[in-house]
Order: structure tokens, then C-alpha cells, then sequence
């Protein structure tokens, strides 16, 4: 399978490349930077989504699946887009938002059947807060996240078929398969019973009001593989990864159809040897991990873990065994924004998802207009300076990118000092200090990368640093 050890590079479109200068990146300036993701050696690129969309979730809220909204371009684009693509070896996946459709989705008027609907609320939450009910001409219908996104009823055959048929639509257009968006929230309760008080925790995490939920009926039905067998069964051999936001634990019935599911325990990690560890352990214990550290929802390496962690955060996302996601910007080291003057997510994501920085101008080469959100710091962290520069994290990013490819089946965690995370593959063994202190290394042996000059020095690794070595 292309994606068993794949990078996959995560495009937030509106944020790569602008090509007409209204400040809003589209398909054709992508197409303009393949080049980019071409030499850092990706194999993949996943686009968030592209469709026509009011916007109220950016995109997240689909009017129409099989479109390409105005602003990032047309149908024609994206095929080019394909095409180009392809020339480089890179592959393009989609994002599938399979359980809720815009509000401004032609269906919800014609077929609000398809949708689902109750004369009273219940207990159920919006993963954005309040009630996941919202009420129209006397009715309640579901909405899992913002009211704008009314949930889908994928116990409807008409449901079905609809979306089969979307997602057979981008296959033939060239599409290598999906990102499977929030799928744990594709079947609830088909009582709609209230979820009962937790017992235990969720296992990620979940907002206070959420926490006291066992959120048990709101999602992930026992049926569900059966509805995610539709989907396979549109999607033939394409790859599908899923957005399953639950424990490893419980991964399981989804990987009966899905190749692969987010690890989202590692990504909520806190950047601390025993912690990271505990979550590598559980989530390699059976086979199914996408790995992932930073995206348009949770924020990027350098402001999750600090900046002296950043380079090792790429380090370990780019050296456990399975298909890596790495979003845009993390490659140059790029922070987390302050956000704009206008609000567009009122979750408050914004500053997850400011412009790329191309080079040192003041619009970081992303526009020749205004951007949609400000540039965070185009002078100093940008990929033309860094690309001619070996120390710099892009070319740590591209080293690690072609090493991964090195290394050995399997994983091996090893023992070693406390705040040390170690883990064997095959020949080669890494191992990051997350402490501010130096800490005996586990290994010796032949270096062969680090994240930075001198970080192992005979058997010591320097605080805040990672290594590979060969050899014991
Ligand atoms: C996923 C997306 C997020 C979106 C939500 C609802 O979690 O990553 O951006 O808001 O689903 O579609």
C-alpha cells in the first residue's frame, strides 16, 4: 500500500497559496507550490476542504459536494490541480464530511427527512458548546458542532446512496481517497435516549460540560461499520483515514472499513517522555494509527510543545512506523497566530490557521492582496530562507522525511532516563530528551540525525533534543 509509510502533507487551502490576489489561497496557487512538497518528499497531499460553503465552519459546512467554491477556484482547477500532481508522484486526498451538510445545503430544505429531527431536545452536546438541538418551525433538529451544520441521518437509504454517489465522483476525478471527517459521529442512538452520566473519563480531551456525559448514545453506534461498509464500498481500494476521535481502545469497528484513524492520544499528549511513551504504547498495541501532531483544529509543533521542543516534535511524528501527517507551516517551524480583527471560527481556531510563509516579504509570498488573516511572522520564519540552510527545520523536516524510508519495521520502546522517550526501529534507534537538562542517552552508536549540532554528546543528550543513531 503507497500510504503504509506515507507523509501526508496537510493543505489548509484558503492559507497555502493565493494565485488572484483576493487574499484567500486557492487551487491554482497550490498547484503553483507543488513543487515545494515535491522536494521536501511528501507522497500525499490531503486538501481540507474545497467545496462551496457558507463558511460558518470553513468549509466544514458543505453546500454542495460535488463543487469546488468560487473562491478556491472550479471543477477544471482541481483537476489540473490532479494532473499536476500526479506528474510529481504526489498523490490528493480529500476531506469527506460525511455527517452533517451545510444548513445552506439544497437538501435540508427538499429532503429534511434526511436530517435529523426531534420534538424535544435531549441531553446531547455541541462539540462547541450548549445544545447540540436547535429548533426551526416548531422542530429540533441535530447538530454535533456549530447549528449551521445540521447532522445527517446515514439510517436513510436516500443518505446513502447520495453520498456514495459524492464520493464516486471524486474517485473518477482522480482522488486517492479521504480524510473521513468527526466519523465517530456518523451513527448515534437510533432512540435518541439521552447520554447517561460519565463513570469514567472519555479517554481525550472533552469540554467540562461534556466530561460529565458518558457520551455513549450521542455517537458512535454499534452499527456503525455497517454504514462505513457503504463507503468503503464507493471508495473501492482509495485510501480512508479517520478523523475518530476516541481512545485507541475503541478503534476497532471503524478499522473494519477504514485503513487508518488518527492517534489522538498522542497528539494531546503533554511533551514529556512518560506521557508521550504511554501514549506511543497504547496506540501502537494493535495496528491502525495515523499519526498526527498539529492541524487546523489543535494548533502547530511549535506552540503545542514550545519551540525548543518543536524539532523533536517532528522528529518523533516522522519516525514512528505508519502514515504521518504533517500540517502546512510546521515544516519552516511556523507558531500559532494572534488571530484578525475579524472573527472567523468562533471556536476560537483562527490562530491555527494563518497564511503560509514562502518568503520574507511582508505577505510572506502567500498574496499580492491583503490576507484573509494576517501573516505571523513572515521575516523571520519563512521556506525560502531555510531551504539552502542545513540547520535550519525545514531541512531537518526533508532529512527526516527521506530517513523514515530507512527505517526498519516495528517499533521497539526502549528503556531509558527518566524524560527520555527512546524507541528502537530496526537498525536505528531514536531517543529525545524532553527535559530542560542533558540526561544519559540510551544509545551510542553512529549518529545520523539530530535536531540540532551536538545534541548527543558521547553518551549524554542535551536538554530539549533528539537523535537517530545506528548502531548500539
Ligand atoms: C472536524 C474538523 C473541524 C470541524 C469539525 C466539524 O473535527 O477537523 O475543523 O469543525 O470536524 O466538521
Amino acid at each position: 500500500m503507497w500510504w503504509q509509510d506515507a507523509v501526508i502533507y496537510q493543505i489548509y487551502p484558503r492559507s497555502f497559496q493565493d494565485s488572484d490576489g483576493d487574499g484567500i489561497g486557492d487551487l491554482r496557487g497550490i498547484e503553483r507550490r507543488l513543487d515545494h512538497l515535491a522536494w521536501l518528499g511528501v507522497e500525499a497531499l490531503w486538501l481540507s476542504p474545497i467545496y462551496p460553503s457558507p463558511m460558518y465552519d470553513m468549509g466544514y459546512d458543505v453546500a454542495d459536494y460535488k463543487g469546488v467554491d468560487p473562491v478556491f477556484g472550479t471543477l477544471d482547477d482541481f483537476d489540473r490541480l490532479v494532473a499536476a500532481a500526479r506528474e510529481r508522484g504526489l498523490r490528493v486526498l480529500l476531506d469527506l464530511v460525511p455527517c452533517h451538510t451545510s444548513i445552506e445545503h439544497p437538501w435540508f430544505g427538499e429532503n429534511p427527512d434526511w436530517y435529523i429531527w426531534r420534538d424535544e431536545p435531549n441531553n446531547w452536546l455541541s462539540a462547541f458548546g450548549g445544545s447540540a438541538w436547535s429548533s426551526l418551525n416548531g422542530h429540533w433538529y441535530l447538530h454535533s458542532f456549530y447549528p449551521e451544520q445540521p447532522d445527517l441521518d446515514w439510517r436513510n437509504p436516500d443518505v446513502i446512496a447520495a453520498m456514495q454517489d459524492v464520493l464516486a465522483f471524486w474517485m473518477d476525478r482522480g482522488a486517492a481517497g479521504y480524510r473521513v471527517d468527526a466519523i465517530d459521529r456518523l451513527l448515534k442512538d437510533p432512540e435518541l435516549r439521552d447520554d447517561p452520566p460519565a463513570s469514567e473519563a472519555f479517554g481525550l480531551p472533552v469540554s467540562d460540560e461534556e466530561a460529565k456525559l458518558a457520551l455513549t448514545n450521542s455517537r458512535n453506534a454499534p452499527d456503525t461499520p455497517a454504514a462505513l461498509a457503504r463507503i468503503r464500498e464507493a471508495v473501492g481500494d482509495g485510501v480512508l483515514i479517520g478523523e475518530v476521535y476516541l481512545p485507541s481502545a475503541k478503534w476497532q469497528p471503524y478499522l473494519e472499513q477504514l485503513d487508518r484513524a488518527f492517534a489522538f492520544e498522542l497528539l494531546h499528549a503533554p511533551w514529556e517522555a512518560a506521557g508521550l511513551r504511554r501514549a506511543i504504547e497504547a496506540t501502537t498495541s494493535r495496528p491502525g494509527a495515523a499519526w498526527v501532531l498539529s492541524n487546523h483544529d489543535f494548533g502547530r509543533l511549535v506552540t503545542r510543545f514550545g519551540a525548543e521542543n518543536a524539532r523533536s516534535a517532528a522528529l518523533v511524528l516522522l519516525t514512528l512506523p505508519g502514515p504521518a501527517f504533517l500540517y502546512q507551516g510546521d515544516e519552516i517551524g511556523l507558531a500559532d497566530g494572534p488571530g484578525g480583527e475579524h472573527v472567523y471560527d468562533r471556536a476560537g481556531r483562527d490562530r491555527f490557521r494563518h497564511p503560509m510563509q514562502w518568503d520574507p516579504s511582508p505577505t510572506g509570498g502567500f498574496t499580492t492582496g491583503e490576507a484573509w488573516l494576517p501573516l505571523v511572522d513572515p521575516q523571520s520564519t519563512n521556506v525560502e530562507a531555510q531551504r539552502d540552510d542545513p540547520r535550519s527545520t525545514l531541512s531537518l523536516v526533508r532529512d527526516l522525511v527521506t530517513l523514515r524510508k530507512l527505517l526498519g519495521d516495528g517499533l521497539e520502546l526502549l528503556d531509558a532516563a527518566q524524560g527520555v522517550l527512546a524507541y528502537r526501529r530496526g537498525d536505528h534507534t531514536v531517543a529525545v530528551n524532553t527535559t530542560a537538562e542533558d540526561r544519559p542517552a540510551p544509545t551510542g552508536g553512529h549518529v545520523v540525525l539530530e535536531t540540532r549540532p551536538g545534541a548527543l554528546r558521547g553518551r549524554t543528550l542535551g536538554a530539549h533534543s533528539g537523535v537517530i543513531t545506528m548502531g548500539l
